[in-house]
């Protein structure tokens, strides 16, 4: 399986960030890792323009969010089909920013996933538990639920993240063996070429022993994606094939 190294710039980004990509691309001097996928997924206004200079430079571009509908009245909303027609190769889902500050279900999170699949794109499927749901011995539990209510049946690629509530943007992360542990629950219950990404807090110092841990099959890196030295080095820490 290959590891997959994914960046989430959430809303950060403007036309001139495209220097940063260019810095990491710059940085492979031409040829990027083998046994690696390098995923960037900027703002939507960034996806086309991404997509045209690097998809063929070894990184593939991808969307932070979809509508579940094709087209429509939804003044605001980006259709997955629209994502794909810019370049996407992939699109994250259920994210636990857009759980909480949009109310998201595990239902509409299904079908934003069922959307990907059908515009031929992967879902990044997002699932994990707030600080108080760990504290409770509820993290397996939640986390079993929302994969149970948001993953698609399918068996097309989808990809999964774990992203505990709590370890993103904080600096704090689970112990290992809680990252082990949540890993192997995970894998339990989803077909065994699904890619289980880690994310909350990755960075270049942590990467490499979280990176190492079975059925963690890469990484989805918020804060640490924004600077292409950063980047780089969580992508030089990655095993590239396991
Ligand atoms: P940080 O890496 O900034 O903690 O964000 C993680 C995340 O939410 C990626 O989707």
């Amino acid at each position: 399986m290959k590891m997959m190294i994914a960046g989430n710039w959430k809303m950060n980004g403007l036309a001139a960030s495209q220097g940063e990509l260019q810095n990491l691309i710059d940085m492979f001097s031409g040829s990027t890792p083998e046994g690696l996928d390098i995923l960037v997924c900027p703002p939507a206004t960034l996806v086309a323009s991404f997509a045209a200079s690097y998809s063929d430079e070894g990184v593939m571009i991808g969307g932070q969010d979809c509508h579940p509908e094709d087209s429509g009245a939804h003044t605001g909303d980006i259709s997955a089909a629209m994502l794909a027609d810019a370049g996407a190769a992939y699109v994250i889902v259920g994210h636990s920013e857009r759980r909480a500050d949009h109310g998201e279900s595990d239902a509409l999170v299904k079908a934003k996933a069922e959307a990907v699949l059908a515009a031929g794109m992967a879902p990044i499927v997002c699932v994990g538990e707030t600080k108080e749901e760990r504290e409770a011995g509820k993290a397996l539990d939640i986390v079993g639920g929302q994969l149970d209510g948001s993953l698609p049946q399918t068996n097309d690629e989808i990809v999964i993240a774990y992203e505990p509530v709590w370890a993103i943007g904080t600096g704090l992360t689970p112990t290992i063996s809680d990252i082990a542990e949540m890993h192997d629950f995970i894998r339990g219950k989803t077909r065994q070429d699904i890619r289980i990404l880690y994310g909350g807090s990755v960075k270049p110092g942590n990467a490499q022993e979280i990176l190492a841990v079975k059925n963690v099959n890469g990484a989805l890196v918020g804060g640490a994606s924004l600077k292409a030295n950063d980047l780089f080095g969580i992508i030089s820490a990655a095993p590239g094939n396991v």
